[in-house]
């Protein structure tokens, strides 16, 4: 037999990787990002319920229109952003596959699609798969901010989609005003589409605002905006997100949808659907959920030897362990599971071209006892 891979390189993935280490050696998992803990108990038995109310079969292609017409709602209400439900919203088995639509939607052989550096680890193959280039631009130290006299610099004739992620993955950044003014003139001359992936949109701590790109029309309308119901209700097992675009890139998402999984689980859908009618709040109280736990993580690794990095949305926490010992990450990540019993993930994975640095990634979406006996683990290691 003879045939080629097409993504010879990619192994499996480090969060694969580090979950299964953490799981042999008995560590506590700070390393893939889900909660250890369940979502709401209310959700949970509006799916059984609507398994046993015969809601088994195939959904619509885009999704069953009650839970699309609550999203519809909620972007209008968040983010000042009227969509019409039957138009512009898809159902999508996780965000995974609505980033891998929206690409395949869009790129053709040759086209280039800016990515930052680090991203998120689907990014680039969904982008080469398609034939296309990622042109990778590296977010800025120690804040991790676009540079974005780079992303003028690198704009060509071939440049199809500007990828953005914000809260951002792994850093935890999250977007300013600033850089939405600077977006905006950037591509204001050119012929560019938008992924905006924002699974982290309830994640965004010390009083900021999530800056949507639904907010702004004029962005909006070259967007797809990408969010996750697994992040949101702690099910990130079930597999479930949505994609809200104008409605001619909706179609051209469609048309690649049907193809891949052709639609998303139907009693989940049907439950989101109640959840969302029935707990308005639910993701209105998020940020001040998760900023606590971060506030206590942080705190609970005061005495250690690690340096933590600003945190500003997402569950992650970065940590710089030079004080430890000047390991390169991997190795580091591997000696920390299997001789101090905690599992974090090196952050050079979400790179193409990672700097000389010291960095692990910890995801603090946990149980507060799982936090604490992280910390306990952590707080004795030495430093140099
Ligand atoms: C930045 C980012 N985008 C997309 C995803 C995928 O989301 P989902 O689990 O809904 O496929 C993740 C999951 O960790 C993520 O961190």
């Amino acid at each position: 037999m003879t045939y080629t891979n097409k993504l010879p390189e990619a192994g499996t993935t480090i969060f694969t990787v580090m979950s299964k280490m953490a799981q042999d050696f008995g560590a506590v998992n700070l390393s893939q990002g889900y909660p250890d803990f369940d979502g709401p108990r209310e959700l949970h038995d509006a799916v059984a319920r609507h398994l046993g109310q015969g809601h088994n079969q195939y959904a619509p292609l885009a999704g069953v229109p009650e839970l699309k017409e609550q999203i519809a709602a909620k972007v209008g209400a968040l983010y000042g952003c009227m969509v019409d439900s039957e138009r512009q919203v898809v159902v999508t088995p996780g965000a995974t596959e609505a980033i891998y639509c929206a690409l395949t939607a869009i790129i053709h052989l040759g086209d280039e699609v800016i990515v930052f550096d680090p991203a998120y680890d689907t990014y680039e193959p969904g982008i080469r798969l398609n034939g296309g280039v990622a042109r990778r631009i590296p977010l800025q130290s120690p804040h991790f901010r676009i540079d974005w006299q780079r992303v003028r610099d690198t704009i060509t004739d071939r440049t199809r989609m500007i990828m953005l992620n914000s809260p951002h993955n792994p850093t935890g950044a999250v977007l300013a005003p600033e850089d939405i003014e600077a977006l905006r003139e950037v591509i204001d001359r050119h012929d560019i589409l938008l992924l905006s992936d924002e699974v982290y949109e309830h994640l965004v701590f010390d009083g900021r605002e999530h800056l949507s790109l639904l907010r702004y029309p004029d962005l909006a309308q070259r967007s797809f905006c990408i969010f996750s119901f697994g992040k949101t209700y702690h099910v990130t097992g079930w597999r479930i997100g949505y994609c809200v675009a104008p409605a001619e890139l909706t179609d051209a998402f469609l048309n690649i949808h049907q193809f891949i999984n052709f639609s998303t689980t139907t009693p989940l859908q049907y439950a989101l659907a109640d959840y969302l009618r029935d707990h308005p709040r639910h993701h209105l109280d998020l940020a001040a959920f998760y900023q606590r736990k971060r506030d206590l993580f942080r705190d609970l690794l005061k005495p250690s030897p690690f340096h933590l990095l600003p945190s500003r949305g997402t569950f992650f926490q970065l940590a710089d362990y030079s004080r430890v010992n000047d390991a390169p990450d991997r190795e580091f990540a591997a000696w920390l599971t299997q001789e101090h019993g905690v599992a974090a993930i090196p952050i050079s994975v979400f790179y193409e071209n990672a700097p000389d640095q010291r960095v692990i990634r910890f995801c603090f979406a946990k149980k507060d006892t799982t936090l604490r006996q992280a910390a306990e683990r952590l707080a004795v290691i030495a430093s140099l």
